[in-house]
């Protein structure tokens, strides 16, 4: 994970639209990594407002066990990033943001461009604008991409204990350096890039308190994975079956290994090379509570 930061998000500057009790803001609250966070927040007693126009097929089902989890801790707003006056509205009443709201596949960014830089890029513009309209704005941080890096063709790999890895120690041991240059691949790399050279300028040049995090293929609980984003969370509901397996052992051996991350904490599996074991691992996985 790659982070670029302005400002202070943790700082103990007040925003000016409330009192302590004010409810934290999440764009996508009903998505993946969304829900994920509303419900560490909402554990802690922190009212959130999930803004979520449901157009990831099963999130409701995210939106439903916060609510019967957490009771009216929970505010939904179903609305769009596109809607400006709804966004201005939730971001008035907010103590923090965070801006996960996004068309999320490269996939369907090739299909329609125009749609998807209309929710990454201007989705995006829309949120600053609406913070940018307030007296003390509260701190927003956005999730970008390791698209924004392209192929990253020159970095060197070499293969270990199964899997790859940077041949610079450097890299291996603390990720890639935010001074490398950027590269958006993909109309889905474009918009992201676009939306979070706008979050970071918009610290610089307006002085709000911005960062970005430049994350990759992250999977875990609440997550609905398909073949155009999400796809190792999909890959694992197929549960392994004959075609699949197939498929796998034409696999480089870095790509039979997975790594789950579900914030701090870290499981590792490899898709070993007999479907039985496959599926020993899976259902190994099931019973430890990582994954369902
Ligand atoms: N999961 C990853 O591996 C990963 C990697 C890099 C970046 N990201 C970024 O992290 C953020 C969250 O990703 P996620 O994995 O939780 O995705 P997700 O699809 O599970 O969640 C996104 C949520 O946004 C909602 N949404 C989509 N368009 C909207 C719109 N126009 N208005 C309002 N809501 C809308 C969807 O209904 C969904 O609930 C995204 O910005 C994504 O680009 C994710």
């Amino acid at each position: 994970m790659n982070t670029k930061r302005n400002g202070h998000i943790n700082g103990s500057h007040h925003h000016g639209n409330g009192n302590g009790a004010a409810p934290v803001l999440i764009t996508g609250g009903a998505g993946f990594i969304g829900t994920n966070l509303a419900h560490r927040l909402l554990s802690s007693h922190t009212p959130v407002i999930l803004y979520d126009n449901l157009s990831r097929p099963g999130v409701e089902q995210n939106l439903d066990w916060l609510r019967a989890t957490h009771g009216n801790l929970v505010q939904f707003e179903p609305a769009d990033v596109r809607d400006c006056e709804t966004l201005r509205g939730a971001v008035q009443r907010a103590s923090q943001v965070f801006h996960f709201a996004a068309q999320v596949a490269v996939t369907t960014s090739l299909d329609d461009p125009t749609e998807d830089f209309e929710i990454n890029a201007r989705g995006t513009l829309n949120m600053l604008e609406a913070l940018r309209s307030l007296p003390n704005p509260p701190p927003l941080i956005f999730t970008s991409t390791n698209k924004v890096y392209g192929t990253m063709d020159d970095v060197k790999l070499r293969v270990r204990d199964g899997r790859y890895e940077p041949e610079d120690s450097i890299a291996r041991e603390n990720g890639f350096s935010e001074a490398r240059h950027l590269h958006f691949h993909s109309p889905y790399g474009c918009s992201k890039g676009a939306a979070e050279q706008y979050v970071l300028d918009y610290s610089r040049t307006f002085g709000l308190r911005t960062t970005v995090f430049r994350m990759s293929c992250i999977y875990g609980l609440h997550q609905f994975g398909n073949e155009d984003q999400g796809w190792v969370a999909h890959f694992f509901d197929s549960r392994a079956s004959e075609r699949t397996h197939r498929d796998l052992r034409r696999w480089p051996a870095g790509a039979r290994r997975f790594v789950c991350r579900r914030f701090g904490e870290r499981v590792f599996t490899r898709a070993k090379k007999h479907r039985d074991a496959l599926r020993t691992s899976i259902q190994h996985w099931r019973r430890s509570g990582e994954y369902d």
